[in-house]
């Protein structure tokens, strides 16, 4: 039917956007899933909103998420490095993510908790004397780094360098920094998997270099050097703001936070209550029209459009989540899209769900007092359309 929807211009509602977007898209889902939009990050995309069509476009075949299909007209290049599963379709998407599945699954990550709650608790006791800390430099963000770090095989001694280079490729609005930090990282990983090939370690890494899967099947360096980029980025950039929102989400409503408090067997169910209300991904990676799509009477044109999928407002949805706008640990908040959905979902859910329960778990156990230091609307947030979680989150106890 149309394609002449008119635009609406996200950058131009500027910081109330990137401190509550969801009124904003609750808005746009009142008139419909689809609209046009110009992104903060400058780009002109299309935008679904609302959980039905948002579940059905990350699962679309439609929607592609290889970088050739992108429309030149848009301006828009690929910041990540090397081949990924994550910016690949099937046949490919499916042949490099088996290569690593089986490192991820629910039992190999729960063999990693006791080394998970060691960091976390050596993390803990640098903070807790202090009596006052900005949070996501001295958890939410050390943990999932120190654990994906030591799970492949990245020198500790690097680590800041690597966040800095990481945060800046993710959410700088500024393109050329993006491409910059983007490029060191790259660099950086290349000499990494060049010494790794000399001297392999007891890592994922060094054994990627090395294995093959049953068919005989291995990685190419490109793919190599994507999969670490992946990797590493994902396994971080994410799971740092599931902890910071999911503190800052029970400190602000203390009924939520003395109810867990008093009872831990409702902290899974809270972990996931913390990805649904606040999820770490605000829209996921790009997705790319290889043919027109209609959806809810709307034509998203083929030829390489730019389609986000808000994930931060299919969770919000009152369709399939009553009083979305609720936060409450005992709902049942299964069926949210925070990992997303289809043949990429998160591959590292189980991890971070186990980094999760064990950082928040004892945070409070230690910090019996906690409480924020800022108020929740003076936060300043991560800028663009990625990633949703604070830049620092000020607490005392
Ligand atoms: C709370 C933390 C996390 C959240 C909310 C999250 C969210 C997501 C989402 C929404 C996707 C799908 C993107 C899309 O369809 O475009 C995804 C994919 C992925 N995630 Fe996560 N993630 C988290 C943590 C992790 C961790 C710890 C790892 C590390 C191992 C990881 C590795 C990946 C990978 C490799 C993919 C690509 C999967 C594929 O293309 O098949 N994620 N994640």
């Amino acid at each position: 039917m149309t394609t002449e929807a008119a635009v609406v211009d996200l950058a131009a509602l500027g910081e109330d956007f990137t401190r509550d977007p969801y009124p904003v898209y609750a808005g746009l889902r009142a008139r419909g899933p689809v609209h046009r939009i110009r992104m903060p990050e400058g780009y002109a995309a299309w935008l679904i909103v609302g959980h039905e069509a948002g579940r059905a476009a990350l699962a679309d075949p439609r929607l592609s998420k290889e970088w050739r299909n992108v429309s030149p007209e848009l301006g828009i290049r690929q910041i990540a490095s090397g081949v990924t599963m994550l910016s690949s379709d099937a046949p490919m998407h499916t042949r490099l993510r088996k290569l690593v599945a089986r490192e991820f699954t629910m039992r190999r990550v729960e063999q990693l908790a006791p080394r998970v709650q060691e960091i976390t608790d050596r993390l803990l006791d640098e903070m807790v004397p202090a009596g006052r800390a900005n949070l996501v430099d001295a958890l939410s963000f050390p943990l999932p780094m120190a654990v994906i770090c030591e799970l492949l095989g990245v020198p500790f001694l690097d680590r800041d360098t690597f966040r800095s280079w990481s945060n800046t490729a993710l959410a700088a609005t500024d393109r050329e920094a993006r491409m910059d930090a983007s490029a060191k990282m790259t660099q950086y990983l290349a000499q990494l998997l060049a010494d790794k090939r000399e001297q392999p370690g007891d890592d994922l890494m060094s054994a990627l270099i090395h294995t093959a899967d049953e068919d005989g099947d291995r990685l190419s360096r490109e793919e190599l050097l994507g999969m670490a980029w992946l990797l590493l980025v994902a396994g971080h950039e994410t799971t740092v703001n599931l902890i910071s929102n999911g503190v800052l989400a029970l400190l602000a409503h203390p009924a939520q936070l003395a109810a867990l408090r008093a009872d831990f067997s409702l902290l899974d169910g809270a972990v996931e209550e913390m990805l649904r209300y606040e999820g770490p991904l605000e829209t996921p990676t790009y997705r790319f029209t290889t043919e027109p799509l209609e959806i809810g009477g709307t034509t998203i044109p083929g030829g390489g459009e730019l389609v986000l999928i808000a994930l931060a407002d299919a969770d919000r949805d009152p369709v399939r989540f009553p009083d979305p706008d609720r936060f409450d640990i005992r709902r049942d908040s299964r069926g949210h899209l925070a990992f997303g959905h289809g043949i990429h979902y998160c591959l590292g859910a189980p991890l971070a769900r186990l980094e999760a329960r064990i950082a928040i778990r004892s945070l409070l156990e230690r910090c019996p007092d906690l409480a924020l230091e800022a108020h929740p609307a003076a936060l300043t947030w991560r800028t663009g359309m990625l990633i949703r979680g604070p830049e620092s989150l000020p607490v005392t106890w």
